[in-house]
């Protein structure tokens, strides 16, 4: 094998920096893995589409080229939205080819799915992008901190409500404008409403939590409310008593049971929170060995998202070199909660 050859599922912002990361440190990478990593193919809606980068792979629209193409050992899918997205990686992943994937929709639906299709064909599925943008959080919580009863998980998992946020309360700039600027940069879901009505906030969360805990939780185990009716005024008010809005994801377990839930909160403006601004996100994860850790970085955008995507690329492409597949895949979507589940 003198390359490891993959295909690209959509090629927006995510798509971009993956190109980006991928062409800019090549050699770092192929150092990393022992050969080099190449794109292939990439799929994509529209062909004559003005791109942003410059690449060498065969832009197509129909995905059978790439589930058909046997020198494809791994698809990423960075297109987003459960609809072709969940069939496209199943159908890659039972065509025997690795799966990873930025797209926290599918995974806190169908993650159960994909992980059966994964283990039957015994190749990788990697997610480390769907939540905390570049942030190391899914590794983190299968591996790193795998030893540890994690009782509770908090913090700001959606950079486009919290880049809104700072935006409105440091330059008192309008709702409806700061979604539109945290759209241009890249930071939104293509529907918004995901965004600020709190749903991606919740998928992440539920993904977390599903891991941290070792049970299954969807959206539907989440309560949910976004920033739709936070006004600049409430901002200022919460100010002069010391407060900050934050969007909050929050999961918990104790022998009473698990709560999941995602809403605007009030935090003192001493709190580590208050100063997490713009489009960072970070996540307070306590375990009952470990004690209480923090993770923080760039929540969503082009290259901070590319840059756990091509980790996980690297990951399955070692793999791939050492003929190991399903090292880390994940039962935690298995399991019906012991404890109750309180919304
Ligand atoms: P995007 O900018 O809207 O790009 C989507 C890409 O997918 C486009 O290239 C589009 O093709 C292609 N595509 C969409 N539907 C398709 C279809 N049916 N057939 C073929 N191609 C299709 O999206 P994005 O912001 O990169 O996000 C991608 C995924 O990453 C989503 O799951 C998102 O939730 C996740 N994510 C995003 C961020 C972020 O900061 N943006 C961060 C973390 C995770 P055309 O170019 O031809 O239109
Ligand atoms: N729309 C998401 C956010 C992208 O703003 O956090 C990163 O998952």
């Amino acid at each position: 094998m003198s390359a490891i050859n993959i295909a690209l599922l959509g090629m927006g912002t995510v798509g971009t920096g993956v190109v980006k990361i991928l062409t800019n440190n090549a050699h770092n990478i192929s150092q990393k893995v022992g050969i080099p990593v190449v794109i292939k193919k990439i799929l994509v809606r529209n062909l004559t589409k003005v791109r942003t980068v410059a690449t060498e792979a065969e832009l197509v629209t129909n995905i059978e080229e790439i589930l058909s193409d046997p020198d494809i050992t791994i698809v990423v899918e960075i297109m987003g939205g459960e609809i072709p997205s969940k069939e496209y990686m199943l159908a890659a992943l039972k065509a025997g080819k690795h799966v990873v994937t930025a797209n926290k929709d599918v995974v806190s639906k169908y993650g159960r799915e994909l992980f059966e299709a994964a283990e039957a064909s015994q190749v990788d599925f990697l997610f480390e992008a769907s939540v905390g943008g570049g942030i190391p959080i899914i590794r983190p919580l299968k591996q790193c901190l795998a030893a540890n009863q994690i009782t509770e998980i908090m913090g700001i998992v959606n950079g486009t409500t919290n880049y809104m946020l700072t935006k409105m309360s440091t330059e008192k700039l309008d709702y409806a404008d700061v979604l539109a600027e945290a759209q241009a940069k890249g930071y939104a879901e293509s529907d918004p409403t995901a965004d600020v009505g709190g749903f991606d906030a919740a998928r992440k969360i539920a993904i977390l939590a599903s891991i941290a805990f070792g049970v299954r939780i969807t959206l539907d185990d989440v309560s949910i409310e976004g920033i739709t009716n936070i006004s600049i005024q409430d901002i200022e008010y919460a100010k002069e008593l010391g407060f900050i809005i934050k969007l909050l994801a929050i999961a918990k377990q104790d022998e009473h049971g698990i709560n999941v839930r995602v809403h605007p909160a009030f935090l003192p403006a001493s709190h580590p929170l208050a100063s997490v601004n713009d489009v960072f996100n970070a996540i307070f994860v306590k375990g009952d060995a470990v004690g209480e850790t923090m993770f923080y970085g760039r929540g969503a955008g082009e290259l901070p998202t590319a840059s756990a995507v091509v980790a996980d690329i690297i990951d399955v492409a070692r793999d791939i070199r050492h003929n190991v597949s399903s090292r880390i895949l994940c039962t935690c979507f298995d399991q019906k909660p012991i404890y109750p589940v309180n919304k």
